[in-house]
């Protein structure tokens, strides 16, 4: 039986240490970050770390990043890191960032990594996370908490939906702050390389060490037989059921004339608030203003889930400009889309 504990009003310390025994005896614990919600073990137990690939159905060659709450742990978990990669730990270390770095030797399991020699180091800022993390004082394996290829769980209603009588404990800690995860970022030949764009964009990255790359796989699918620095990439991702298309770089009578082409279907939007009156025989799902892409971020997977329970026979989302945040987010959307998309 999975048992449910409410932190929106603060934490009690019974909870607590209720938390950390499920931890230290090889439990799941589903948990909320500033991102989206993590389906955590004890990153420094392998069994414990093999459960999380089978209740996530999750290929057992795409790694988990480890989540940390100070820096003594990482100290203890990675080798020295250099001096760009210090330039970003001290810049966004607590947040929504994951710098991979070197691993020690025989620390963490080689199952976290997928066999890697190195490792996904993520210090979250959300309290909630911060406080259990530093209380059970063990590293956190933790990918998503989502069915793998499913959108990222943000609200506890879609990770009750999944995982309900499939782990320990799942904390409530309301609607996650972000909405997408971490931007994933690797120092490569001395320069900071963005595997997976996130809240923390290109830009915030260069302010800080003057340059920045971002992974070619970021606005792209990749073949099988593609090297990848990112595993991740290689997998069908934060897909409804429903066939979706994105549409972007649009002007208003582009999309009219495009949901008309669907009409002899039932079609779910999810767009902009501001377009939802011109689709008054769709079903709509409003995404947040146009210009505001933090509200976007925050609503784009649980909206997914949403419109395929609509059981529409096809869902048109409306992408956003690839600046700042809309880097990430049109990252989750061409995935979700399966890369169908129309573009002007
Ligand atoms: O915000 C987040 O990052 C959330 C919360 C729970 O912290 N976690 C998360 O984990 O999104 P996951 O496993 O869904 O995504 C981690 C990504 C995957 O694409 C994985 O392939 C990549 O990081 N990754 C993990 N270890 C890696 C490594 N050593 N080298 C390159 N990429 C790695
Ligand atoms: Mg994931």
């Amino acid at each position: 039986m999975t048992r449910i504990i409410d932190f929106k009003d603060g934490i009690q310390k019974w909870e607590l240490k209720e938390i950390k025994k499920s931890f230290t005896s090889g439990k799941i614990v589903i948990f909320p970050t500033e991102t989206v919600y993590g389906i955590g073990a004890n990153a420094l137990d392998k069994t414990a770390v093999d459960n999380i690939f089978v209740v996530k159905g999750r290929a057992q060659t795409n790694p988990l990043i480890v989540h940390i709450a100070n820096m003594e742990m990482l100290k203890e978990l990675v080798l020295k890191p250099n001096r760009i990669e210090q330039k970003l730990i001290d810049a966004f270390m607590p947040g929504p960032f994951t710098l991979i770095l070197k691993k020690r030797k025989n620390v963490i399991p080689d199952n976290v990594t997928c066999g890697l020699d190195t490792v996904g180091i993520r210090f979250p800022e959300d309290e909630i996370a911060r406080t259990i993390i530093e209380f059970t004082d063990l590293p956190i394996a933790a990918p998503s908490a989502n069915i793998s290829s499913r959108p990222s769980g943000t609200i506890i209603k879609d990770i009750k939906d999944e995982f309900d009588g499939k782990v320990d404990i799942i904390i409530d800690g309301g609607k996650t702050k972000i909405g997408i995860e971490s931007t994933v970022c690797k120092v490569i030949d001395g320069i900071p390389t963005i595997l997976r764009p996130g809240k923390i964009t290109p830009k915030d990255i260069e302010d800080v060490i003057g340059c920045v790359d971002i992974d070619k796989h970021v606005f792209k699918s990749v073949k099988d037989s593609e090297q990848v620095e990112s595993p991740g990439v290689k997998f069908r991702h934060y897909a409804p059921n429903t066939k979706c298309i994105l549409v972007y770089g649009k002007k208003r009578q582009d999309y009219i004339d495009l949901i008309n082409e669907h009409k002899e279907e039932k079609t779910t939007i999810i767009g902009f608030s501001e377009h939802k009156k011109f689709f008054p025989d769709c079903i709509y799902h409003e995404l947040g203003k146009r210009n505001d892409l933090d509200e976007i971020a925050k609503n784009i997977f649980t909206l997914l889930r949403k419109a395929d329970k609509d059981n529409s026979d096809i869902i048109i989302i409306e992408g956003v400009q690839k600046k700042g945040l809309g880097i990430a987010i049109m990252n989750r959307l061409l995935r979700s889309c399966s890369f169908n998309y129309y573009e002007k």
